[in-house]
């Protein structure tokens, strides 16, 4: 982790809100001390997310996501955590001293190299507005696109002829070096030359929404219709969906999600007032990329085109979603007329009809399953044998016995044939398991309370009592719950730095508030947990007497307080 000093995080956030950085994403309505809203880490129909304005921490009851502003943009945004400090700090008005400017190296060129793409996407769309880029801004017209859609989406064109970036950004070796590290221009027999020639452009950005490559597709006839940036050290195809940084909330609150095949059908779906698709970057969909999906809206629509090419894709991300599928998930599939794409039928029917096919024609993920067996094994007996097959290889690779059980059954019923029973598979842990702590509930609990209240910790240090708790993780938080105290900092928010994998910190300091009273009895058992363990431990025999007594004592007034 970078080393920025303690006080200057405290600083930034201290200058932070972190219910105004939430509510950019999710609606939060107030209810008691808490805002609360849809979880934007899970699917959910009623609100477990709050988020505290007092603590600024968010927490999620159902999958237990939480930490501070930090955490909410490195897990939502996808922000680095040099990044998130960074970002709010500029928020707050506040300048990262250059020294303390994290691994400066890697970072440095990283930002250089995303300042670079975002400066390409401008040039590319002021290039489409210019008299040169007439023919592009054509296009987009003759395919419907407004100048709204144009601007939001940030639509280019990439002049036809060589030298066009370099004429603006400078013709120097290390300016071509980095275009070539971006993607934007490789390096031919005759020296450096720009990737993208008399293209219409569409910048692609990562989930914080910065642009991280293009997709640019020729105006008329040739090939290939469609060019991408290559993979880079900042553009992963198998990682990014086009559109999602633009409509990760309006899918959440419109509780739709079309995942289409093309970035045209993206566009044309937002044209028409529907926000809500995404594609994958002229590749097939990946396990990364369903995950995605699922995690967003627990019912998606897979929106194919009719053609062969369009089948097997959507087989091909029927087969990256086994894995994922469960029951609480419900993906389905809609094939559109045979020569027809989202956009073909938006332009000739309009978005009601294409709501209404998305609503009616789309086939829950079971049925595509069983048409794509039937489709793929022909027909005879031994189609039937083939089906099977190749049902029980696809049924292997689910992970929800239920649901497998569910399909092997529909499997059997169309081919006739008894499937292998299925094996139990080894169960993975759930993605959203808590850790299991080996320290008792009132440990977890007193750990909780010094959290709520950290001006409970300061009388503990200057009476020594240093207890230890049965998880050794949780010891490892507990010491510096106490040298933290000592220095006065915000405990949580400091422990949410140094523990970012420990799950249970946001949730302790979320938890409805322990009482004094009932601090006090928790003290006290903490106090004769130590005790007792400590007269089992070697001594003379004085240390011992005197141990026992101290221990009998605490016990007595554990019972008086009623434990
Ligand atoms: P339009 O012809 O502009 O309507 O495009 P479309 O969105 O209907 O495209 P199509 O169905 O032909 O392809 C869907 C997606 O596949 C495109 O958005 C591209 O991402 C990708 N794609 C299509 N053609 C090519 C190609 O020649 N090369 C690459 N790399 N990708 C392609
Ligand atoms: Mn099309």
């Amino acid at each position: 982790m970078a080393h920025f000093p303690t006080e200057f995080l405290d600083e930034v956030l201290a200058r932070t809100d972190i219910v105004e950085l939430i509510a950019r994403h999710v609606q939060l309505k107030k209810s008691g001390n808490n805002f609360m809203g849809l979880c934007p880490f899970h699917h959910e129909k009623s609100p477990s997310f709050s988020v505290s304005a007092d603590k600024q921490l968010f927490y999620c009851f159902g999958c237990g996501k939480g930490g501070g502003a930090f955490q909410f943009l490195t897990e939502h945004d996808g922000y680095s955590f040099p990044e998130a400090v960074e970002y709010l700090a500029e928020k707050a008005g506040l300048e990262v001293p250059q020294s303390l400017a994290p691994d400066s190296g890697d970072q440095e060129k990283r930002k250089r190299a995303l300042a670079l793409l975002e400066q390409g996407a401008t040039l590319f769309a002021r290039a489409l507005m210019s008299q040169e880029g007439k023919a592009g801004l054509d296009y987009f017209h003759r395919r419907k696109l407004s100048q709204d859609i144009i601007s939001k989406y940030r639509l280019g064109y990439a002049l036809p002829g060589y030298g066009f970036l370099e004429k603006v950004l400078g013709r120097d070796a290390r300016m071509q070096a980095q275009l070539e590290a971006v993607g934007l221009m490789f390096k031919g027999d005759r020296g450096y030359v720009d990737r993208f020639r008399a293209r219409v452009m569409f910048p692609i950005t990562d989930r914080r929404g910065q642009v991280v490559g293009f997709g640019g597709r020729i105006l008329d006839q040739g090939e290939p219709k469609y060019l991408n940036s290559p993979e880079t050290a900042y553009f992963h195809k198998s990682d990014l969906l086009y559109g999602f940084s633009e409509h990760r909330d309006e899918i959440r609150s419109r509780k739709l999600l079309v995942v289409v095949e093309g970035y045209m059908d993206v566009l044309a779906m937002a044209a028409h007032g529907l926000p809500v698709g995404l594609a994958p970057l002229g590749t097939a969909i990946g396990e990364r990329q369903v995950r995605e999906i699922l995690r967003l809206h627990a019912e998606p629509v897979f929106c194919f085109d009719g053609d062969r090419a369009g089948k097997q894709a959507s087989w091909r991300a029927l087969e990256r979603m086994l894995p994922v599928l469960s029951s609480d998930y419900g993906p389905r599939f809609l094939y559109l007329p045979e020569g027809e794409d989202p956009d073909s039928i938006l332009q000739r029917e309009g978005a009601d009809a294409f709501v209404q096919r998305l609503e009616i024609e789309a086939k829950p993920v079971l049925d595509t399953w069983i048409q794509g067996l039937k489709n793929l094994a022909g027909s005879g007996v031994e189609g039937r044998a083939r089906m099977a097959k190749k049902a029980d290889a696809m049924l292997a690779v689910m992970q929800d016995d239920y649901l497998r059980q569910v399909w092997r059954q529909e499997a059997e019923k169309v081919t006739t044939l008894k499937l292998k029973a299925p094996e139990a598979s080894p169960r993975k842990p759930h993605p959203i398991s808590r850790v299991a702590s080996l320290a008792t509930p009132n440990q977890e609990k007193f750990l909780a309370a010094l959290l709520q209240k950290p001006e409970r910790i300061r009388p503990l240090l200057l009476d020594q009592n240093v207890f230890f708790l049965d998880d050794d993780g949780l010891n490892l938080v507990y010491t510096r719950v106490l040298e933290l105290a000592a220095t006065n900092t915000g405990v949580v928010q400091a422990l949410l730095l140094e523990f970012p994998q420990e799950e249970r910190i946001p949730l302790w300091a979320s938890q409805s508030d322990i009482s004094d009273e009932e601090y006090e009895k928790l003290e006290l058992l903490m106090r004769e947990r130590h005790l007792h363990r400590l007269c089992k431990k070697p001594g003379t025999l004085e240390e011992k007497t005197y141990r026992q007594e101290q221990w009998k004592k605490i016990s007595e007034k554990l019972k008086k307080v009623g434990h």
